[in-house]
């Protein structure tokens, strides 16, 4: 099975390492490489790579909107989130997945033993990361989501957008007040600056604050430690979580994935 990650950069992945794995375990004979797409490329770098006998590629930054526009089809995730991170060849049609929400639930429900049902939730950003993960959060009965983004106008839309799902609502990150919360998930980009969102000290306080990025010390990571969290979790869990409902979806097996995040992480210590 000839596969590949699209991205820009792409170098860093740790996507091929995870497929291998996965496909070790299962016995499913894959090829799976990083294909560095130009920014103004993807759609003749896919059909480059469909043609040569792709069967199913992942998508990261910045080129998951434009995997949303060469689909045929998409999930209701998918077509939610507007947005994939994964592209099944089914012929001459590509069918849409993105797999980060239920990556993000998996890791929390199964691998933290963290049960998502009447929580409250504060999520920051209101970008497409954000809009990856709530419906799959939400379909965990969730007792309300609360989306803060620096540009609240942003987050008061999508929580609109999200309300025929469960109970959500949005403001601007300065609204972000210190009444308690379950779980506080950082869904910014702000990582990639060395940033940490802007929101009061205190907010963190018995919370369980897990960072969508990976890597040991992001600075929400650093800034939850500082505010007493109850746990603090970076998002590589996630990743592995998503590659494995991906290789699900093109492979129908489903790879036992606590090993290979410990394998994952002594690779990325
Ligand atoms: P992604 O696909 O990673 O979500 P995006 O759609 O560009 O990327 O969204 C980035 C998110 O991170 C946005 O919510 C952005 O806030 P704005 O909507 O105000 O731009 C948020 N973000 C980026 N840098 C940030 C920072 N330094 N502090 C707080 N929020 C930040």
């Amino acid at each position: 099975m000839k596969l590949a990650v699209f991205g820009n950069p792409i170098e860093h992945s740790l996507s091929p390492n995870i497929h291998m794995l996965f496909a070790q375990q299962t016995n499913v004979e894959i090829e799976y490489e990083k294909i560095l797409v130009p920014l103004d490329g993807f759609a003749k770098t896919a059909k480059t790579f469909i043609n040569q006998g792709g069967i199913g590629f992942n998508i990261t930054v910045p080129f998951k909107v434009d995997a949303f526009q060469l689909a045929d089809q998409h999930s209701l995730n998918a077509q939610i989130a507007g947005a994939l991170n994964t592209i099944k060849v089914d012929g001459k049609i590509l069918i849409g997945e993105n797999t980060d929400g239920i990556g993000l639930v998996n890791d929390l429900t199964k691998n933290l033993g963290i049960d998502l049902r009447d929580k409250t939730l504060l999520v920051l950003g209101a970008g497409g990361a954000t809009r990856g993960i709530l419906l799959p959060l939400l379909q965990q009965q969730t007792k309300r989501i609360m989306i803060a983004n620096r540009t609240a106008t942003k987050a008061i839309q999508l929580a609109k957008n999200f309300k025929p799902y469960g109970k959500t609502c949005g403001f601007g990150l300065e609204k972000v007040k210190h009444d308690p919360v379950d779980i506080i998930i950082n869904a910014t980009s702000a990582t990639l600056d060395g940033q940490m969102p802007n929101i009061a000290n205190g907010v963190a306080k018995n919370a369980i604050c897990y960072d969508l990025m990976y890597g040991q010390h992001t600075p929400f990571m650093h800034w939850a430690q500082n505010n007493n969290a109850s746990m603090v979790v970076d998002g590589l869990g996630m990743l592995v979580e998503q590659a494995a409902a991906a290789f699900e979806f093109w492979t129908g097996r489903q790879p036992n994935t606590p090993t290979v995040i410990q394998k994952i992480m002594a690779l990325n210590a």
